[in-house]
């Protein structure tokens, strides 16, 4: 999940592919990245004793393996995904990476050798700094996640640069998974917007994620959205990101840059 620009839903867009996994018994892992640590406790993790800063501070195989803690999601209905937290220590590590004179791309692309999970979700910070240059390293394609707001266009265009440019350092190319449109309310601006975004970057834009009360909510309750039951919205929501997962992780779907 990336985008340079906070706010736009990439933490909402992570813990809803997460529940869609819940919700179908998928074994999932979340990588969160981002020292605000939205992630993290939405769902349902506070203290963990360790955090995936531990993972990029040295350059070691497999690293990741040590630092899973079980999510707090509900064990009935479903199947809880494993988490790796982040915690706002995590805000010091970005400097010290820059010091690394061979380059700190990719620690956590190593950290992650050999760990195996069906879906690992990774949730990038609000840069385009060294934490999310090592999510870019380590992930197999890249889900941009935007909202339908004034030049979200040009944002995502510079993203989609970075991207190209880090699967040009890659061994395997980094592929786009999609730009993923979410909270797309009601209103005239919104529409335009995401018109805009769908005749500057074509077919990688997906279908959109609705904004709705229930989303927040759930984040907020730490718990997945398929599991807030008769909540007005939480279904259709869910329904969106269902969808959305199915297009994320289908391979056809997948662009090479
Ligand atoms: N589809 C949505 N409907 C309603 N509120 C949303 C939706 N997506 C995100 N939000 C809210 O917008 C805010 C920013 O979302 P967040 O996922 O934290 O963005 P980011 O991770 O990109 O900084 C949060 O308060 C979140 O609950
Ligand atoms: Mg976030």
């Amino acid at each position: 999940m990336v985008n340079q620009k906070g706010g736009v839903g990439k933490t909402t867009v992570a813990l809803g592919l997460a529940a869609t996994a819940w919700s179908r018994n998928i074994d999932c892992l979340v990588i969160d990245l981002d020292p605000q640590a939205n992630a993290t406790t939405g769902l349902g993790v506070w203290d963990a004793p360790f955090s995936v800063d531990q993972a990029l501070a040295e350059e070691r195989p497999g690293a990741i393996s040590g630092l899973r803690v079980p999510s707090g999601w509900p064990n009935e209905g479903g199947r809880p995904p494993s988490v790796v937290p982040a915690t706002p220590a995590l805000a010091a590590r970005e400097p010290q990476l820059l010091t690394d004179p061979i380059g700190a791309n990719d620690r956590l692309a190593i950290a992650l050798e050999g760990v195996r999970h069906d879906v690992i979700i990774i949730d990038c910070p609000p840069s385009l700094g060294l934490l999310t240059v090592n999510g870019l390293f380590a992930a197999d394609r890249a889900l941009v996640v935007t909202e339908p707001g004034a030049w979200a266009s040009d944002g995502v265009g510079q993203i989609l640069r970075t991207v190209h440019r880090v699967s040009n350092r890659r061994q395997s190319p980094l592929e786009i998974a999609g730009v993923a449109v979410n909270r797309l309310g009601r209103t005239r601006d919104a529409r335009y917007w995401d018109q805009q975004l769908r005749s500057d970057h074509g077919d990688i834009v997906l279908p959109a994620v609705h904004m709705r009360a229930a989303v927040p909510e759930a984040s907020a309750g730490s718990l997945p959205i398929h599991a807030l039951g008769a909540r007005p919205g939480a279904q259709e929501a869910a329904a969106e990101f269902d969808n959305l997962f199915d297009l994320v992780m289908t391979s056809e779907v997948a662009h090479g840059v």
